[in-house]
C-alpha cells in the first residue's frame, strides 16, 4: 500500500474541499496538511523566505511519503492560489534544496478537485500532469467532486470510492 499524504489547498480550512478530503482520509488514513494554516510565502528569486513553513513540509513529504494527493477547490477554472504558491515553491527544490527535489523522483501524484460545477474545463489538470513529469513523478489519477446542500452527493461518493482504488 502506498503511504500517501493529502495537501489541502483551500482558502477555507473547513469548506467543501475539506469535506471531500475528510471522506478520502477516512478511507485511506492518509494525513492532511492544511496549507491555509501554514506560512508559505510566494516564490522569491533570492530565497529570502527559506525559513518559512515550506521547506520543513516538503522535506517531510520527500522523506516519508510516496504518494502526494493535491486537493484543490476550482477557483477561476484553475487550482487555488494557495496551492499554486506551494507549486511555485517547489522551485526551491531545484535551486537551494536539490537533495529534497531529487527525492521527489519516482513518487506518485494524484489530484482531487472540488468545484461548484460537475465538470472541469479542459486543461485543468495540465499543470499537475506536466509538473509531475518535470519532477520525475508518476501522475496516477484524479477525481473531480462537488458538494450539494452541504453534503457529498452519492454520485460523488461513488467517484471518490473509485478514485481510492486507483491510489491504494
Ligand atoms: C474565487 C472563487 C472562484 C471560483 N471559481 C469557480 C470556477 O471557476 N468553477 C467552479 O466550478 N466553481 C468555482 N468556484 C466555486 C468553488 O469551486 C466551490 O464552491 C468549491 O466547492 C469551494 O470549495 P472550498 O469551500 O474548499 O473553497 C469558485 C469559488 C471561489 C471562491
Amino acid at each position: 500500500m502506498k503511504k500517501g499524504i493529502i495537501i489541502l489547498g483551500s482558502s477555507n480550512s473547513f469548506g467543501n474541499t475539506h469535506k471531500i478530503v475528510s471522506y478520502i482520509a477516512e478511507k485511506t488514513n492518509y494525513p492532511i496538511i492544511d496549507l491555509k494554516t501554514k506560512h508559505i510565502a510566494e516564490f522569491d528569486y533570492n530565497f529570502n523566505n527559506k525559513d518559512d513553513d515550506f521547506l520543513p513540509i516538503i522535506r517531510d513529504i520527500a522523506d516519508n511519503y510516496n504518494l502526494i494527493i493535491f486537493a484543490t477547490p476550482v477557483y477561476w477554472y484553475a487550482m487555488s492560489g494557495i496551492l499554486k504558491t506551494f507549486f511555485d515553491r517547489i522551485s526551491d527544490c531545484l535551486k537551494i534544496e536539490k537533495d529534497t527535489g531529487r527525492k521527489l523522483r519516482g513518487k506518485n501524484m494524484a489530484v482531487i478537485s472540488c468545484g461548484s460545477d460537475d465538470i472541469l474545463k479542459a486543461g485543468f489538470h495540465m499543470p499537475f500532469i506536466e509538473s509531475a513529469k518535470y519532477l520525475g513523478m508518476t501522475y496516477t489519477s484524479d477525481v473531480h467532486s462537488w458538494i450539494e446542500n452541504e453534503n457529498i452527493p452519492e454520485t460523488v461518493k461513488q467517484k471518490l470510492d473509485n478514485f481510492v482504488t486507483t491510489i491504494l
